[in-house]
């Protein structure tokens, strides 16, 4: 049968397409065939690459008979199709998946497909970036390449053979290890590469360009040598010293801290410009968004370091957590990214400092992951349903579940933690495994009873805990309680296991009172804890224990104590951030009156002014300590309860606090600096004195912009790092000042052609917190250097703006409009990042009523579109539904 006659052609379709079906957690099957081994043969070009797929099935014991062997397929046509050697021509399409009817037990199968790469923008499948041409398949894109069995439970071995033209594609790169290589007639030349390791199809990957490596060599724990190779442009190959560094460091920290070893002689990193993630886990050849390769001094900052290290941590760690054993489906997304981003947050930890890395990773789940749990999108770690399984590459599955995972570390202890994940990797090695298998697993060989806590997996929304104390004669009682709000789908929720690192100081003798861990299991429950000295002072949830929200009445004074006094560097961060947060949600709420608003004020000042003057302090837990919670955190706690957030107030409270505290700690601040501005750039201290540098222009930028605008306009000039260059550019793109628009030019002359720092200077455009940013927003997208093919420029310049509550939630309505036109132009062209930008609009529930309707409105219009993708369509759908 050819395609015309397929049932469920387009001619046939209905006029409005029915909703995407609902793929349900509970619905799970095992396939029914295996496919031992898949050979693939790609003939490579730019805009046409034919693809010979072919493959044996076998009834696969462990699943329910069948004779229907369906392939999934996406945008594809099948141009041949044999079963056993014979063409097949009453194969059936059902929708985009090709379905064969098989009786037999054991089968050949051949299918060939034809695509066009360079006319793929949704860069998932095979598409053409730079000229060279790379992959992507997680979750479902194996299917836009080829009709397959695209499901994570479904392991082949890989032979791939891949030929082109060879001026064009000189380096051909895939999984596993090359194994023959050669030329042919008419400049074609061609390589064939075999991958051991049985894997899914999400984690085939292919590269063809013109690339160039940094290589090193890694020894492994036993003795076996790896080849490490950073592939890029040659342009770029300079920048790739700090990915190759970071990469032998993973290497080593898994071999030391979890007993991981590398398994195959060969390492490729890949580095393409056009990429919707950060980067990608694929056998032995792993795909990088440039970004997070890419560094130099000159052209990234600290953070930017950081973020390198953590991304190639990340995706090699996904080796054991993620290939090794992988997920049977994708419910269970959660086991293999929770439980690396927890391995990655570690890592990081031990590189440069637990203290600073764990108070970042508790702002990104408070910027990026509460916002979702509190929002119409909210969903457990381990979701039930989905329509679109990308859009559920979330916080909450990611960060969340990195935090769930790190409870039972918490509770195990390190060593005990240690012999459970053991156990995971031995019990379940080359399997395609469920979060109860990590559970069972953790469980066994850490010696846990994790039966309870299993809720944690189940339960979408961020529990809150009320803490009340009482003085006793025997110590200190707290008594908890906790609530685990309502979310989609879920009224009614069950307590949850929630494990509490506590401490009682005592603030008349400064003594500090001693650790230990409780765990909060009911709805309500007393702990009586010792007590350090008299006038007690709780330390609770130390070093973040536990994904929740604290609601604890704790005095000025005693938060004071604990900011300047905690032996715990996350409990100082969070009373800091406790003293800001209370005063500007109260102030932002019209509850203060002018004598209790003068007292916030002094207060934070205070406390602040014991901060910069701490020579006992590091720089780097400094910035930490001096950063005011952000306006999105804000948000959420002012829109909890019956409360709506009112971001109006909120900037405008938050802005009136800098000034204070600029004008307040004019000298501290100008003193700190004068110290910090000194600091070499290779000094030992210099990364924490950039840190705080910026941060004191930025405060002071509120005070005394014309101060500010000069001391930043002159950090920039005579900046030799990426850092100081951009915090100086940051905090002059706030300011109306003649600095501003010189500054911002000089930086996009000096940087044109480079892509990532072009990104910065979109990004602190749109971030700015400057009155005219919709404009500035509107007229960057008309700039010649922007592109909505691109996910980083895209990104660079919107996602900045979403983020941006100042321009955002203008009260015109206008900057709700402008994502929701970014959304409907984006869809047809990549709409797994179209997808992305509809949460910030889905926060209309919580807001005050004039904008909470705009944004309504707006999510409506997007819903009117016509021929919305499925991705975008969900979002839409489930943030309208609330
Ligand atoms: N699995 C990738 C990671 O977390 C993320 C990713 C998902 C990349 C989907 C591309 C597409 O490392
Ligand atoms: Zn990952």
């Amino acid at each position: 049968m050819d395609i015309a006659h397929n049932p469920i052609a387009p001619e046939d379709a209905p006029a409005t397409p029915a909703e995407p079906p609902v793929i349900l957690r509970a619905d799970y099957k095992p396939f029914p065939w295996l496919l031992p081994e898949t050979k693939l043969v790609f003939n490579l070009g730019l805009e046409k690459t034919r693809v010979l797929a072919s493959f044996k099935v076998e009834r696969n014991p462990a699943a329910e008979a069948s004779n229907e062997l369906r392939l999934n397929g996406d945008s594809l046509t099948p141009a041949r199709v044999t079963v056993d050697d014979v063409t097949v021509e009453d194969y059936v399409m059902d929708g985009p998946d090709l379905i064969l009817t098989v009786p037999g037990d054991s089968h050949t199968i051949m299918i060939e497909t034809e695509i066009d790469p360079s006319a793929n923008t949704t860069l998932m499948g095979l598409y053409a970036s730079n000229g060279m041409l790379c992959t992507q398949c997680e979750a479902e894109g194996f299917r836009r390449i080829t009709f397959f069995p695209d499901r994570p439970d479904v392991l082949s071995t890989y032979w791939v053979h891949m030929s082109g033209p060879k001026e064009l594609f000189p380096v051909l790169l895939c999984n596993g290890n090359k194994v023959a290589e050669g030329e042919s007639e008419n400049g074609q030349h061609f390589a064939e590469w075999h991958d051991p390791w049985p894997k899914p199809s999400y984690l085939f990957a292919l590269v063809a360009g013109d690339l160039v490596a940094n290589s090193a060599p890694f020894t492994t724990m036993s003795g076996r040598e790896v080849e490490c190779n950073i592939w890029v442009r040659a342009e770029d190959l300079s920048r790739t010293d700090h990915a190759l560094a970071s990469l032998h460091h993973s290497m080593k920290w898994d071999e030391e801290t979890f007993g991981r070893e590398y398994d195959l002689d060969l390492y490729n990193i890949v580095a393409v410009s056009d990429f919707n993630m950060g980067a990608m886990e694929n056998k032995g050849l792993n795909v990088f968004n440039t970004k997070y390769v890419l560094a130099d001094p000159d052209t990234a900052t600290d953070a930017d370091y950081d973020g390198v290290e953590g991304v190639i941590a990340h995706e090699y760690f996904h080796n054991w957590s993620g290939n090794r054993i992988t997920c049977r489906d994708w419910f269970q997304l959660s086991l293999k990214e929770g439980f690396t981003v927890l391995r990655d947050q570690l890592f990081s930890q031990d590189m440069r400092g637990e203290a600073v890395k764990r108070i970042e990773d508790v702002r990104i789940l408070r910027a990026a992951q509460f916002p979702e749990d509190a929002g119409p999108l909210a969903h457990p770690i381990r979701p039930d349903s989905y329509r679109e399984i990308s859009n559920f590459y979330t916080a909450t599955v990611y960060n969340k579940g990195a935090e769930v995972i790190r409870m039972m570390r918490s509770m195990a202890g390190l060593e005990r933690f240690r012999a459970g994940t053991d156990l995971y990797f031995n019990r379940h090695d080359g399997e395609a495994a469920t979060c109860e298998d990590f559970i069972k697993s953790i469980e066994d060989g850490a010696g846990l009873d994790l039966e309870q806590f299993r809720l944690w997996y189940r339960q979408a929304g961020t529990p809150r805990v009320k803490v009340r104390q009482e003085t006793a004669r025997d110590g200190l009682t707290l008594t908890l309680s906790q609530t685990v709000p309502p979310t989609p789908g879920q009224p009614d929720k069950q307590a949850m296991p929630i494990p509490l690192r506590v401490a009682v100081h005592s603030r008349a003798t400064g003594q500090i009172g001693e650790e230990q861990l409780i765990v909060l299991t009911e709805s309500e429950q007393s702990f009586t804890l010792p007590m350090a000295g008299p006038d007690p002072v709780v330390s609770i949830n130390r070093g973040y224990t536990a994904p929740v929200v604290i609601e604890h009445d704790v005095p000025l004074e005693d938060l004071g104590f604990l900011a300047a006094h905690d032996d715990d560097p996350f409990a100082r961060y969070e009373a800091m951030q406790q003293l800001s947060v209370g005063h500007l949600v109260a102030a932002a709420s019209g509850e203060l009156d002018e004598t209790q608003r003068a007292a916030g004020k002094t207060a934070i000042g205070d406390a602040l002014a014991a901060i910069l003057t701490d020579e006992a302090l590091d720089d780097n837990m400094r910035g930490e300590l001096m950063l005011l919670p952000s306006e999105t955190y804000l948000f959420e706690q002012m829109a909890s309860g019956a409360r709506l957030a009112d971001p109006g107030a909120i900037h405008a409270e938050r802005e009136a606090l800098k000034t204070a505290l600029g004008t307040m700690l004019k000298r501290e601040l100008e003193g700190l600096y004068a110290r910090t501005a000194s600091v070499g750039f290779d000094d030992p201290t210099g990364r924490g004195a950039r840190k705080v540098k910026t941060q004191v222009l930025a405060l002071l930028a509120a005070s005394d912009p014309e101060q500010a605008a000069g001391m930043a306009a002159q950090q920039f000039d005579a900046a030799d790092n990426m850092t100081d260059r951009q915090g100086a550019l940051m905090v002059l793109c706030g300011i109306e000042s003649p600095q501003r628009a010189d500054a911002l030019k000089a930086f996009f002359d000096r940087y044109t052609g480079n892509d990532l720092v072009i990104d910065k200077w979109f990004t602190l455009q749109a971030l700015a917190p400057h009155a005219d940013v919709i404009d500035h927003v509107k007229a960057l997208a008309e700039h010649d250097d922007f592109t909505i093919k691109n996910p980083n420029r895209v990104r660079s310049l919107y996602m900045a703006f979403a983020d941006n509550p100042a321009g955002f939630h203008d009260p015109s309505g206008d900057g709700y409009r402008l994502i929701a036109d970014l959304i409907l132009a984006l869809d047809p062209i990549n709409p797994q990042t179209a997808a992305r930008f509809v949460s910030p609009l889905g926060k209309w529930r919580r807001i005050e009523p004039k904008r909470a309707a705009m944004m309504k409105a707006e999510l409506e219009r997007i819903a009117a579109a016509s021929g919305l993708s499925r991705d975008t369509s969900e979002q839409v759908t489930r943030s309208l539904e609330g």
